[in-house]
C-alpha cells in the first residue's frame, strides 16, 4: 500500500511516496478506508524525527483522517462496515490510572496516529475501535478530516486548561495555524471577547469571520505585542492568552496577563526554550498552563459542536493524495490559513 511519507528523517527532500504493508484489523479495532486526510505541523517535526519518539520506517504522515468503515476486529460492536467516519487521532491504553479516572489525554502510554504508528496519508488506517466516531451529516470527507486534532486540541485548552469564562478577554497569538483558527471559535463560543493578534494583518482580519471581535497586528518595534494587547484590554490585561508559537512570543505573552490571567501553551513553533520574568508571573498571580489533545468526554463535546455548526473546521486547501508533496509545501506559505488537506480516490 502506498503512502506519503519518508524512509528517513530529515527536512521537507525526504518527503516521498513509500510503500508499507496493508494493515488488517485485530480484536477491537476497526480498518477504514481513507477519504481525506489532513496535515498538521506535528508532520513536519515527525518528519525531523522527534527525540525519544522512535517510529518504524518507512513512515506514513498524517494524524487526521475521515472516511468509510472498511472491516471490523473481534469484538467491535455498533459500528457497521461502510459507516461514514471520522478519527480521532489521539490513543489511550484504558487501563493506567488517568485513564481510569476519565483523564485520557494525561494518559501514561498516551500516543498520536500518524507519530506513533503509521498515518493517514495512504488508503487504509487501523485504529480501537473507540477512535472511530460517526461523520457529523453536515461535514464533508474533507472538513471531517480537517476537525478532530485541533478542535480537541483548543477545546481542552480554553474550557478546560484556560478555564475561559463569558465575558473573558482572550487573546490568540498567531492566526492562521490550524489550531489558532479552532482557539477563536472555541472562546468565542464559550462566551469570550476574542482578539486575534498576528504579523499580518490580511490573517488578522481574517480572523474576525471566526468571531474575533479585533484584528490586531503586532511587530518587533513600536506596536509589540504585548503593547497591543494592553492597548485592546484597556490597560486591564488579557484573562487567557493562547501562544502556540513559542520563543519568539512567549515573553511578551506573559506580560500582556490580566491578574490572575492564565497563559495556555500548547505547542512552539518557532522553538521550545523562552525566557520568562517570574516578577512578573508572581506579581500578577498568573500562570503558565500546559495542555495536549483532549479526554474522550473532551473529544465527544467537540463532535456535538461539529454536528450542529457551532464549530466549523477551516480549511486552508484541498489537494489530492498524488500532489500531497505540493499540499505539506503550503506549511512553508506566509499566507497559510487554516488545515491542508488531501482527497484520497
Ligand atoms: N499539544 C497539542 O496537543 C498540540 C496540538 C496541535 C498542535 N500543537 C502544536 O502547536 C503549534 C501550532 O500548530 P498549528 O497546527 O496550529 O500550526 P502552525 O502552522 O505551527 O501555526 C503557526 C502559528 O504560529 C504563528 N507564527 C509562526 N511563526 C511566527 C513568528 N515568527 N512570529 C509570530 N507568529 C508566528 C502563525 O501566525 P500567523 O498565522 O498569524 O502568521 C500561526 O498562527 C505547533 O507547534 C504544533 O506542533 C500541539
Ligand atoms: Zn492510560
Amino acid at each position: 500500500m502506498r503512502g506519503f511519507g519518508f524512509r528517513e528523517h530529515g527536512g521537507p527532500d525526504r518527503l516521498e511516496f513509500v510503500d508499507i504493508p496493508e494493515p488488517a484489523a485485530g480484536p477491537g479495532e476497526v480498518r477504514v478506508r481513507i477519504r481525506a486526510a489532513a496535515f498538521n505541523r506535528l508532520d513536519r517535526f515527525t518528519l525531523a524525527g522527534i527525540p525519544g519518539v522512535p517510529i518504524e520506517r518507512p513512515h506514513v504522515l498524517g494524524s487526521d483522517g475521515a472516511g468509510t468503515v472498511d472491516s471490523l476486529g473481534a469484538g467491535v460492536q455498533g459500528i457497521t462496515i461502510g459507516d461514514r467516519v471520522l478519527l480521532n487521532p489521539g490513543m489511550w491504553d484504558g487501563t493506567c490510572e488517568a485513564c481510569r479516572r476519565g483523564q485520557e489525554a494525561l494518559c501514561r502510554n498516551y500516543r498520536i496516529v500518524g507519530e506513533h504508528t503509521q498515518g493517514t496519508a495512504t488508503d487504509l488506517v487501523v485504529v480501537p475501535a473507540r477512535n472511530v466516531h460517526p461523520l457529523p451529516s453536515r461535514m464533508t470527507m474533507e472538513e471531517g478530516a480537517a476537525a478532530p486534532l485541533v478542535f480537541q486540541t483548543a477545546w481542552r485548552a480554553m474550557r478546560t486548561v484556560g478555564e475561559v469564562r463569558p465575558g473573558d478577554r482572550v487573546a490568540v497569538v498567531g492566526a492562521g495555524g490550524g489550531v489558532a483558527t479552532a482557539v477563536v471559535q472555541v472562546a468565542k463560543l464559550l462566551g469570550a471577547r476574542v482578539a486575534v493578534a498576528s504579523r499580518s494583518a490580511g490573517k488578522a482580519e481574517r480572523a474576525r469571520s471566526l468571531g474575533a471581535e479585533a484584528a490586531l497586528v503586532f511587530d518587533e518595534g513600536e506596536n509589540s505585542l504585548d503593547r497591543v494587547l494592553w492597548k485592546w484590554s484597556e490597560k486591564n490585561g488579557v484573562d487567557v492568552v493562547f501562544d502556540s508559537v513559542g520563543a519568539v512570543t512567549i515573553p511578551r505573552s506573559l506580560r500582556s496577563l490580566a491578574r490572575g490571567g492564565r497563559l495556555v501553551v500548547i505547542g512552539a513553533t518557532t522553538g521550545a526554550a523562552a525566557e520568562i520574568d517570574l516578577r512578573t508571573l508572581f506579581w500578577r498571580q498568573a500562570s503558565i498552563r500546559g495542555s495536549t489533545m483532549a479526554s474522550a468526554s473532551e473529544f465527544q463535546e467537540v463532535l456535538g459542536h461539529l454536528a450542529n455548526g457551532g464549530l466549523r473546521p477551516v480549511l486552508d486547501s484541498s489537494r489530492p493524495l498524488a500532489e500531497a508533496a505540493e499540499a505539506f509545501r503550503r506549511f512553508d506559505s506566509a499566507d497559510l490559513f487554516g488545515k491542508i488537506v488531501l482527497t484520497v480516490p
